[in-house]
């Protein structure tokens, strides 16, 4: 049998398409709304925002677009990302599955949020932006747009979940490295900032605010733009790259996956590794089982409603029909901050709905387990986002084991941890707690849906 081990393709192979799940989709995405007049939203809307070449991407229904060529001569940096066999791991569970992980750690960030970060930062220069807002949980997506930034000349201002800011000083650090600026939210620097801190001045603040704090900046200005990590159309379009990179390295395996999974916070990794399986599927080719892992303290796909609702707490953001926990929602401070998101992208929503991808949901203890067990068999410190992937993986291989079948097990190994160690402390220190979403929360939050008209 053989043993190898990492699946390694040529810098020529990295993707010359980014692939668009709508093209396939059976159903269309039902339309984002206009936060003030209720009907649905066109470019001109969205243009204060994102530069029109990322609008169009937003809305295209082709099946293919283009990358860039500068954008991929930057993506040679470290694409394309190893795919790897856990034969450690599977000895580890004593199990007959084979596991394979798509690792997008090796990235400059740690994760696979530069592969959108790079080509927002290309089409907003090549607008004519001068500078970009965003918001950060985890703090990937804040160190991949400052690093894009960097490369491109554009001043970038980060508004970082106060929880994260507190509990990553190094993340800040390196943001600041690339050249960018911090700011701990919710802050006294925007106006819906100073009203969240005027009720509760130490709010642990949240995605949702971040977001909006960062929109509320990048409207008052024509130099500067907004751009988000995660659950918009175009964001996941560029992450398809994971899945497409991968299909090629399984065909290097001699494997076809039977379980495709991922963690979900906005959903864009699980969109990178899954879509591209999934629109295989719609044309008529193999099916595997398409699986979402979400924490159980933000459970968005697997308890929230499947509704139109704001993107952002401040409510200035367009509607858009998603998987949501309530705008109004501040998820417990756990160790994911990636995944501290009320709803869920529209896209990985609507594909849920058609029932052609499942979701489950884990603790965040459990999921530390997993990630450590990870480390000792397949030597890489897991981020505590992708700890979620992991425990979903090992659960298919163990029921796998159970049932005595050999399928084959396809996950995205998102991010590395070492920004994260603080949280791998306090697991060791037995002082992490399983949170989970309270019903009373939960319905609080979802009392404040927008009404939206009958006819949309
Ligand atoms: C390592 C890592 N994985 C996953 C996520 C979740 O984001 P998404 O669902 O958009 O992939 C994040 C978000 O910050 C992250 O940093």
């Amino acid at each position: 049998m053989s043993k190898q081990t990492k699946y390694v393709l040529d810098e020529e192979q990295i993707p010359k398409f980014w692939y668009n799940i709508q093209a396939d989709l059976p159903v269309p995405l039902p339309p984002v709304l206009h936060p003030g007049t209720m009907q649905p939203v066109g470019p001109d809307d969205l243009s204060p925002l994102f530069p029109m070449s990322l609008i169009q991407q937003e809305v295209s229904t082709e099946r293919e677009i283009e990358i860039p060529e500068p954008v991929r001569d930057v993506f040679r940096l470290w694409r394309p990302a190893p795919l790897y066999r856990a034969h450690g791991l599977e000895k580890a569970l004593d199990t007959p599955a084979k596991i394979f992980y798509k690792y997008e750690g090796v990235s400059p960030a740690g994760s696979h949020k530069p592969n959108s970060a790079i080509p927002q930062a290309f089409y907003n220069k090549e607008a004519g932006v001068k500078r970009l807002t965003t918001e950060t949980g985890a703090g990937q997506w804040g160190t991949s747009l400052a690093f894009a930034g960097s490369l491109y000349g554009l001043d970038v201002e980060i508004f970082q979940v106060r929880v994260s800011y507190d509990q990553k000083p190094y993340r800040r650090a390196v943001m600041e490295t690339y050249g960018a600026r911090c700011i701990a939210s919710p802050s006294n620097e925007t106006e819906y900032g100073r009203k969240v801190l005027a009720e509760n001045p130490n709010h642990t603040g949240s995605l949702g605010i971040a977001i909006s704090e960062a929109v509320e900046i990048a409207a008052q200005r024509d130099d500067t733009k907004y751009a988000l990590g995660s659950v918009l159309n175009h964001v996941l379009l560029h992450q398809t790259i994971i899945g497409q990179e991968a299909m090629l390295q399984m065909e290097m395996a001699d494997a076809y996956p039977d379980v495709v999974l991922s963690c979900t916070g906005g959903g864009s990794n699980f969109a990178g590794i899954a879509f591209p399986f999934m629109g295989q599927a719609l044309r008529g080719g193999p099916k595997p089982r398409i699986v979402a892992v979400e924490p159980t303290a933000c459970p968005s796909l697997t308890r929230g409603k499947y509704a139109y609702d704001f993107g952002d707490t401040g409510h200035m953001t367009p509607i858009t029909k998603m998987h949501t926990l309530g705008s109004t929602f501040t998820p417990p401070g756990f160790h994911a901050g990636g995944l501290r998101y009320h709803g869920m992208a529209p896209l990985v929503s609507h594909v849920k709905e058609l029932g052609l991808m499942e979701a489950v949901a884990y603790g965040q203890r459990e999921c530390f387990e997993a990630g450590v067990l990870f480390a000792r068999h397949e030597g890489i410190v897991p981020a505590p986002e992708s700890n979620h992937a992991i425990k979903g993986a090992i659960e298919e291989a163990l029921r796998c084991k159970r049932e005595g079948k050999a399928e084959t097990i396809l996950f995205c190994l998102s991010g590395h941890g070492h920004f994260d160690m603080a949280a791998y402390t306090r697991y060791f220190e037995g002082d992490l707690q399983n949170e989970v979403y309270a019903e009373e929360a939960m319905a609080e939050a979802m009392a404040h849906l927008p009404e939206v008209p009958e006819n949309v």
